[in-house]
């Protein structure tokens, strides 16, 4: 099979002097392979496959015997199922697709639990809660309703259609799973939502959309092999091409570079866009640091947020996703006008390399870095590489600008005022926050 490549011609990775960020890649190296030891990188070390493997060989006949999966979960717990659809499943959002279906549930919106609730056949629906901490509200307040409706609808037995991916000791849904008799797959410790695509996070709704999941995971274990290999050291890791993407993004952002476009040119890969976004966002958005990830999707969004790219303030740079070998699709027909006569004998395929790359030519000459991610094909085992690719630059980058890349800190504060407004007991700080907050007056305007 051809390479992957990333291509640094229009980087600027020299200009921006990103190679010194390399100085500090013997400690990196020596940092990464002690946590690797220390159980706390399980996203490249992946020591919880085999047994994963194994569980979700067991339970793939029951899995499929649904033909609806409702999965909730939000964050980390959704974005990667969602990115592994819209890619490979896309049968879902076309004509005459009559089974199987995968429904998301990752927000709160209550017409849309709504229709999940009085439109999906039960018997025939798998519920599957996704949450690592088995108590996020937005997951679980729709758990609670969702487990009425099932008790209703399928009396004692309701259990059977309801499965956990939940920590293996901890949370409130381990509580239920073990007073309920509940199936569960486990979340592995120290694996973080936005890591944790290719554990059963993500391969359970992949299992159950026929995805080939064990190709993402071949495909992404390629890219970690070197670097949760016991001799990484200096030399390793400057060569690895996620090291030399965390230089390069940690020099952009020194230099004021605080936007990255995530700009898609395999349309339905669009989705690996939020979910790179929360990655990245999430991983690196601290003590003042980090890039704001922009995702974009072409050609759709050249008529759209384009401009400001090319125009806007000049603080973007740009991770640019191709692939040569998407199919031609079909010929255009011999009767069409003059002033479309270019595309007579090709097809419609050849559109979007064409757009592709009149958009990289254009975003180089208004001066965005950029590199570009050109995959050989856009099968699994290339999503697989590209998501550890990019799971592991996201760890460096955090290293190299000093900040946590496996925490989120800053995202508790609304938890707890929406924790808090809604009376949950305790919390009297947020209690008065809000108190103050809702008695300061209100400078409003009608229109
Ligand atoms: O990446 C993360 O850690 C978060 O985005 C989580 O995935 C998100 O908050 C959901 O958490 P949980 O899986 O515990 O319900």
């Amino acid at each position: 099979m051809a390479a992957n490549i990333l291509d640094w011609t229009d980087s600027w990775f020299e200009k921006l002097d990103s190679e010194s960020k390399a100085d500090s890649a013997g400690s990196i190296a020596a940092k990464f392979s002690g946590e690797v030891a220390d159980g706390k990188l399980p996203f490249c070390s992946m020591p919880f496959m085999a047994e994963l493997m194994h569980d979700l060989d067991g339970l793939e006949d029951y899995v499929k015997s649904f033909d609806h999966m409702l999965l909730l979960g939000i964050g980390g717990s959704a974005l990667g199922a969602r990115a592994l659809q819209k890619a490979f499943f896309p049968q879902q959002d076309q004509p005459c697709h009559d089974g199987p279906w995968l429904w998301i549930a990752d927000n709160v919106c209550s017409k849309t639990l709504d229709s999940y609730l009085t439109k999906l056949p039960l018997e025939k629906t798998l519920v599957a809660v996704v949450s690592k901490s088995g108590g996020t509200i937005e997951t679980i307040s729709q758990y609670f309703l969702i487990r009425e409706k099932l008790q209703q609808e399928l009396g004692d037995n309701w259990n059977r259609n309801t499965l956990f991916v939940t920590d293996k000791e901890k949370g409130f849904l381990r509580e239920q799973a073990d007073e309920l008799s509940i199936r569960t797959l486990e979340v592995p410790d120290n694996l973080g939502g936005r890591y944790s695509i290719l554990s059963a996070v993500g391969l359970l709704p992949a299992m159950f959309m026929g995805i080939d999941y064990r190709a993402l995971v071949e495909g992404a274990a390629e890219v970690f092999s070197p670097l949760a290999a016991p001799d990484l050291n200096a030399d390793s890791l400057v060569n690895h091409p996620s090291f030399k993407l965390a230089c390069w993004s940690a020099a952009l952002m020194e230099k004021g570079f605080n936007e990255l476009i995530f700009f898609s040119y395999i349309p339905q890969w669009a989705c690996f866009g939020q979910w790179f976004a929360q990655l990245w966002a999430e991983s690196l958005g601290k003590d003042g640091k980090g890039s704001q990830p922009l995702p974009a999707t072409g050609a759709t969004d050249q008529h759209s947020v384009n401009q400001m790219f090319l125009d806007g303030p000049r603080n973007k740079a740009c991770l640019f996703l191709t692939c040569p070998s998407l199919p031609e699709g079909q010929p255009f027909p011999e009767n069409i006008p003059d002033n479309f006569s270019y595309l007579k004998g090709k097809s419609f395929g050849e559109l979007i390399h064409a757009e592709g790359l009149g958009t990289k030519m254009a975003l180089s000459a208004n001066n965005v870095p950029l590199v570009e991610m050109q995959m050989s094909s856009d099968s699994e085992e290339s999503a697989g590489r590209l998501m550890g690719l990019l799971m592991a630059a996201t760890i460096f980058t955090g290293w190299l600008i000093d900040i946590n890349p496996v925490d989120q800190p800053a995202v508790e504060m609304g938890k707890l005022l929406a924790k808090a407004r809604l009376g949950a007991s305790g919390l009297q700080d947020e209690k008065d926050n809000l108190n103050a907050f809702l008695n300061t007056r209100r400078e409003e305007q009608d229109f």
